[in-house]
This record gives C-alpha cells, structure tokens and sequence, in this order.
C-alpha cells in the first residue's frame, strides 16, 4: 500500500500537482501500527500479556504500540517517574546519586532544564509522537551567531571571548580568500574546467564576502563594536578583521560543524515546559493502571516454547513475581547483566560489549537574564576548550526575569572531572571557568542550581554506551548483533539497539520493532 502511495504521489508530482518531496522527507520508516482489532480472530482466548522491563522512552513506546494491538501490558519501572534518561529538573525534582548525595530542584516556577535528553531534530519519529500525543513545541536553536566561542591557546585570539558571528566572518572571509588564490594560481587547473572555476570563485566571494579583488577585508557580517548602526549619520563602527594566521592558528572554526550532524541543526526542537512532558503524556495514554512505579526488576527468566517468562522485582520492600506470555526488556543493557537470570553466556558476554559514557550537565538559575540584557544572546549555545565545553542559555521564558543556564553539558574526561566531585564543587568550578567567558557577571544573581551526572545516577549508571568496534549511528559487530535476537519469549529495546544511539529515536524506533517482532509471531 505504501508503495502505492508513493507511486501515485510520484505521478502525480511529475505531472506538477503536488510538491516535488526530497527523499530525506520521505524517510520516515514504515511502521505500521497494529491495527485495532488485529488480534481478535487471530488468538484464542484472552489478548496475550506483555510485560516491560524499564519505563523510559523505549519501555513506554513498546507498551503504547502494543495496546494499540489490544495486548495486555504491565510496565514496571523502577523510579518513581516515566522517562528513564529523560529528565527534566524543575522545582520540587529530588535525586539521590550513587554517593548517596541528594540535591532538591529549587528553580523558581515553571524553569526547568533537561538533564538528559533535550533538543530534537526534525526527520525524528519522536516529533511524531509529540503531534500524536499532543505534545507542543518550542524552537530549540542549537547555533547562535550572537553567541561566544573562547579557546585556550598562544594566539591574540585565544583565551577571550568572540561572537560565533565574528569567528565565522573571518573563517569563512579567508578560507575563500585563499581558495580564490589557489583557483587564480592554476592550482586546481588538473581538478577544475574554467568554468568550474568561475563558478567556483563566484560561490567563494559571496561565501566569504570577499572584495572585487578576491581578498577577505572584512565584512559588517563579523558585527559593530559596541552599538549597531542607528538612525541618520549614525553608521555604526564595523568590527575589523583578524589577522589571517590568527584566525587559522586559534582554531576559532572548530565548533562549526557541530551542527552540520545528520542529527544536529541550527534549528531543532523540545517540548514546551521540559523533554519529560513527552514521556508522562505515554504514561498517561497508556494508564496508570499499567504501570508500575518503585519497582526495581531483580531477575527474570526468558521462558521458552513451553514456559513463560516471568520478572521478580522488589516494590515497597516486599519481593513479587510476575509471569507473561511476553516480555520485553528495555533496560540499560549493563543494568541487565547486574540481574539474576537466566540469560544465555552467550547473550550476556553481547552485553558486556556495550560500554557506558560519562556525561552530565549542571543548571544554574540567575534572577537576572544578563545574557540577554547585557550581552543580546538569545538561546543557542557557547563553545569552548575549557573543561565546562559549553554553555547553554534558555530557549524559554525569552526577556522574563530570570532563566536557567546549562554551566556544562560535558563528556567523557571532561566530565568526569565534574562527575567526582560534590554538587556544591561542581557549581563552584562551573562558574570560575564560566568567568572566563562571561566575566564576573557569571559569579552574580545565582538564585539557585541543580547538577546531574549520569554515570552516577541510579537506574542508569551511563549517559548511553557505546558498542566496542561500533558508532552511534552505526553498530554492526556481531555483539550487536547478538544483543538484537530475541530470548525464548524475552525482546529487547532500547536507543542501545539501534542506530541513534544517544537519541529517544533510536529508543523508539527499537521498541516500535520489538512490538513489531511480537505481533508478527502471535499471528504468525
Ligand atoms: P532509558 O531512558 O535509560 O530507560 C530505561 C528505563 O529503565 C529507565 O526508566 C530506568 O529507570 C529503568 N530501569 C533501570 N533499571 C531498572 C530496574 N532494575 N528495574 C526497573 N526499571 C529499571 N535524546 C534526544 O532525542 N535528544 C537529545 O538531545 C538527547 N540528549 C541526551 C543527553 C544526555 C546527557 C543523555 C543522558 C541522553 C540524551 N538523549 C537525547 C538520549 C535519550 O535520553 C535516550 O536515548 C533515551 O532515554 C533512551 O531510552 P531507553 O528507554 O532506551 O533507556
Ligand atoms: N543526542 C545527544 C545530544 O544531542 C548526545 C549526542 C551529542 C549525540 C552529540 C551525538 C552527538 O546532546
């Protein structure tokens, strides 16, 4: 049927009726939700029973797309909360790590950050949820011209702040100026017919702002010293260029391909009031009834073609079982081996090739938008060298009175400098390094703060992993492979079984194709 479609809607666009659609929109995987009703004719007696291991984004989506079907499902999850890795910090947020630190959110109503997960990039299925689940959207801007890069090094450029909109005037401005040469020397004459070149330097001179002559003189795309042009005679003092070997020597470009990421972008997504609303909107769709929260799963057997599966889990001190017709495991795969069971040596050395990653983030609440009012930055992000890496300004609440600052969103050593150290340090060493980008205004009208670091949080115990010998967005090694197949009657879910690693896509995308699995063999 999809084929169709597709076929028509070809046809019918070659014949100038509807858009011409870029294959990249078009991405969108088939998955078909099963059908209301599918079940009934197909199985006799009741609907089989689901359970789910683990109610983060994969957990939730198996059991969502499975009541579809109309199966039973039961989710047990250990926090008190839906979302696993999803969670935003607002005011009332309790969490106790590891080292038994407990830190209680204090953000003034309605500010928020999201500890994990926090931008979205438009071809993810996890904006498809948000319309269907109702969900609204803020604009998330990952890149901001008006925001600051500030580096560590020996040239004049290094260890002060610039605007990413300078950084950019003067890479761009003299990487075409130099390529415009190299044309102009024949340098490229083995590469390049002449009119390749001309439309080569034509592309170069608009890309760099270059003069009639070819040279990166400057341009008004780097920004005014002090105020922008005005009314009247009023032109505005232009900032002046860089030197050409400073601005290749200090590296000021590095951060610009941040965002060429297939799943980055200049402009991406997050829900209104925090990532989490995603998450208890599942939760709310699927039924209270169906979860259960403060359960920590301690052990399962997989079942076979005779036996079904089952879970224990300890809830409210007291330990239960609970047996289905299937079960799908969407827990962190290293959580899973820390679990008696029955899992077959082979499945479970699979897992042991998945390595869990450091990373966390530290939110600051300033009673001032000094940001905006002093420095006219708007959202987006500020890069770095400096342990802290980044620091990210609200994308919410624009010109109100006060905002929360992500101080870090740092990983692997970086972050593990953060990740050792107490809250209060943490906060302390945010700040002295923020300083050095934003001045002393950095140290002023800290109202409060909340830090998380994965690697020490309960029920997590990694930000995400990393297969040996694989990538995010590509895991071929046989571990992988053998992490993907199905026990007995158990599945597995998770953004570890995919290809997004990192990403809710690859969470959902993992549990759509768990579900899709069961389905297939119940009425098989
Ligand atoms: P999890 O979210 O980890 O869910 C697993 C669930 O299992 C949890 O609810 C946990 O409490 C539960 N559990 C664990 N042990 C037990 C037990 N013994 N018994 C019962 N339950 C248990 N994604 C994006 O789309 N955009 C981003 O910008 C983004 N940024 C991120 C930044 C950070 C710092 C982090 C950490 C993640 C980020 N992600 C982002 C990734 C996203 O959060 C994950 O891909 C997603 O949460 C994975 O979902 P999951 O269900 O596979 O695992
Ligand atoms: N998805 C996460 C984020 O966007 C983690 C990540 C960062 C993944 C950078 C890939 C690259 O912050």
């Amino acid at each position: 049927m999809l084929a169709g479609t597709g076929a028509a809607y070809g046809a019918l666009s070659s014949l100038g009726m509807a858009p011409a659609v870029a294959d990249a929109d078009l991405a969108r995987k088939a998955f078909t939700p099963i059908r209301p009703g599918h079940l009934i004719d197909r199985v006799s007696g009741t609907a089989p029973k689901v359970v789910i291991l683990g109610g983060g984004p994969a957990g939730l989506v198996s059991a969502y797309e499975l009541q579809k079907g109309g199966y039973k499902v039961e989710i047990l999850e250990a926090r008190q909360r839906p979302g696993g890795r999803v969670f935003t910090a607002r005011k009332g947020v309790t969490e106790t790590d590891l080292d038994g630190e407990t830190q209680t959110c204090e953000f003034s109503p309605g500010h928020f950050y999201n500890v994990g997960a926090t931008r979205i990039p438009q071809h993810h299925i996890t904006l498809d949820y948000c319309r269907e689940l109702g969900v609204e959207l803020l604009a998330f801007g990952n890149q901001n011209a008006d925001s600051l890069v500030y580096y560590d090094g020996k040239t004049p450029l290094n260890n002060k702040a610039m605007t990413y909109r300078q950084a950019k005037a003067d890479t761009y401005g003299y990487v075409s100026e130099l390529l415009t040469k190299a044309v102009n020397q024949g340098a490229l004459d083995k590469e390049l017919s002449k009119d390749d070149k001309d439309a080569l330097s034509e592309f170069l001179s608009s890309f760099g702002d270059l003069s009639a002559s070819g040279k990166y003189e400057g341009s008004s795309r780097a920004g005014f010293v002090g105020a922008s042009p005005g009314a009247g005679l009023d032109y505005g003092e232009q900032r002046k260029a860089n030197a050409m070997s400073d601005v290749i020597q200090s590296g000021i470009g590095r951060n610009f391909s941040f965002e060429f990421g297939h799943d980055q972008a200049m402009m991406m997504f997050s829900p209104v009031g925090g990532m989490d609303r995603i998450y208890y909107k599942f939760a709310e769709a699927i039924g209270a009834n169906h979860i259960r929260y403060g359960a920590e799963v301690t052990g399962f057997s997989t079942g076979d073609n005779s036996t079904k599966p089952w879970a224990t889990y300890k809830r409210n001190g007291k330990e239960e079982k609970i047996e289905a017709d299937y079960i799908i495991c969407a827990l962190p795969p290293h959580l899973v081996l820390k679990l008696k069971s029955d899992l077959p040596k082979e499945n479970a050395d699979a897992l042991k090739s998945a390595k869990p990653f450091s990373s966390g983030k530290l939110g600051i609440e300033y009673s001032r938008r000094w940001w905006e009012e002093d420095e006219r930055i708007y959202g987006g992000a500020s890069n770095t060298d400096l342990a802290i890496e980044q620091i990210m300004y609200p994308y919410d609440h624009y010109n109100s009175d006060r905002g929360v600052v992500v101080a870090y969103y740092n990983n692997a050593e970086n972050h593990i400098e953060f990740e050792k150290l107490k809250h209060a340090d943490r906060l302390k060493k945010a700040v002295d390094l923020g300083k050095k980008i934003h001045g002393d205004v950095y140290g002023k009208d800290i109202s409060s703060s909340f830090s998380g670091s994965w690697m020490k949080t309960r029920y997590s115990e990694g930000a995400w992993i990393d297969w040996e010998g694989g990538s995010h967005s590509r895991n071929d090694s046989p571990a992988y492979k053998k992490a993907l197949e199905p026990v007995g009657r158990m599945y597995f879910a998770g953004d570890h079984l995919s290809n997004s690693i990192a990403w809710q896509q690859g969470a959902l995308e993992s549990g759509r194709a768990a579900v899709t699995a069961i389905h297939e063999r119940v009425t098989a």
